[in-house]
C-alpha cells in the first residue's frame, strides 16, 4: 500500500475536509494522528487513526503533540495543516477579536506545527508538508481576516519549500474552492446556493476531491513538486464562470 509505515499528522481531522483526508490516508495504510479541538463522534472504527485533542494556535499543545508522536513512532513523514475557521464580516463590521482568532488558527497554527516538525524532518532527510489554503487567498468580500490568513499560508508554503528543499522535504499547498462541508453549510442556504451558481460547473466540490490532491502531493509521484499552490476549485479561480 502506498503509505505503509508512514506517520501522518492532520490538524482539524474530526470533520469535513480533514476527516476525508484522514480516511483516505488510512485506506492507503498510513498511521494517522488527528489533532483537533473537538472530540470525534467515536464512530471511527479505523485502528490506524488516533486522536489527540488540542488547539493548533497553542504552542505548548502543539509541542506536546509532536513529542508524543515522536515518543510512540520515532518519525513524522507527512503533515497536513488543515484546521481552519471563518469569522466573516466586511472590515467596517469586523471585531479585532475575529481578525486575531482567524489569523491565530489559520496562519499561526500551521507556522507552529511546521516549526515543531522542521527539525525532525531535517534530521530524517525526508518529509512532506501540505497546507490547506483556500481560493479566497485571491480575495473575497467579507473575508479580510480569512483571505489574509490564507494568503499568509501561501507565502509560508513558498518560504518553507525553499528552507527545507535541501533536506528532501517538500512543502506545497492545496487551495480548495467551494467544498460541501459543515463550514460552508453554516452559511445561510441562499448564500451557499449563490456560491454554487458562481461555480463554472454549477456544483460544489466534495471533501474527497481535496483528499485526492493531498495524497498525490504526499506521494512519491510528486517528489519534484515543491512550493506550489494547487487550486482544486472546479475552475473557479480562472475568473468569471458564466
Ligand atoms: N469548505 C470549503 O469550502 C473550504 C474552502 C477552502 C478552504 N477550506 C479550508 O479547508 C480546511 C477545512 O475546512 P472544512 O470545510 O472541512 O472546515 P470544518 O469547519 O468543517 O472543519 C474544521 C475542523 O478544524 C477543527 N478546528 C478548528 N479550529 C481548530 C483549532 N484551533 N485547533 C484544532 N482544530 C481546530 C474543527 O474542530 C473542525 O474539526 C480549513 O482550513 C478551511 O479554511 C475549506
Amino acid at each position: 500500500m502506498m503509505f505503509s509505515g508512514k506517520t501522518v499528522l492532520i490538524t482539524g481531522g474530526v470533520q469535513g475536509i480533514g476527516k476525508a483526508i484522514a480516511e483516505r490516508f488510512a485506506k492507503l495504510n498510513a498511521k494517522i494522528y488527528i489533532f483537533d479541538l473537538q472530540n470525534p463522534d467515536n464512530n471511527n472504527s479505523n485502528s490506524n487513526i488516533h486522536f489527540i485533542q488540542g488547539d493548533v494556535s497553542n504552542n505548548n499543545e502543539i509541542t506536546e503533540f509532536v513529542d508524543h508522536v515522536m515518543d510512540v513512532d520515532g518519525h513524522i513523514d507527512i503533515v497536513v495543516n488543515n484546521a481552519g475557521i471563518i469569522r466573516d464580516a466586511a472590515i467596517w463590521n469586523m471585531a479585532e477579536a475575529d481578525f486575531d482568532a482567524v489569523i491565530n488558527v489559520n496562519l499561526k497554527g500551521p507556522w507552529l506545527l511546521c516549526r515543531a516538525v522542521a527539525p525532525i524532518m531535517r534530521k530524517q532527510k525526508s518529509g512532506r508538508i501540505i497546507n490547506i489554503a483556500s481560493r479566497s487567498w485571491l480575495g473575497n468580500f467579507g473575508q479580510s481576516n480569512y483571505s489574509s490568513s490564507k494568503g499568509g499560508l501561501v507565502s509560508l508554503t513558498r518560504v518553507l519549500a525553499l528552507e527545507l528543499a535541501r533536506s528532501n522535504v517538500t512543502v506545497n499547498a492545496v487551495s480548495p474552492g467551494l467544498i460541501d462541508t459543515e463550514m460552508t453549510r453554516s452559511m445561510p442556504p441562499e448564500i451557499f446556493e449563490s456560491f454554487v451558481q458562481k461555480q463554472p460547473g454549477k456544483k460544489p466540490g466534495i471533501p474527497e476531491d481535496i483528499a485526492s490532491a493531498v495524497t498525490f502531493l504526499a506521494s512519491e509521484d510528486s517528489q519534484f513538486i515543491n512550493g506550489q499552490i494547487l487550486q482544486v476549485d472546479g475552475g473557479k479561480s480562472i475568473g468569471a464562470g458564466h
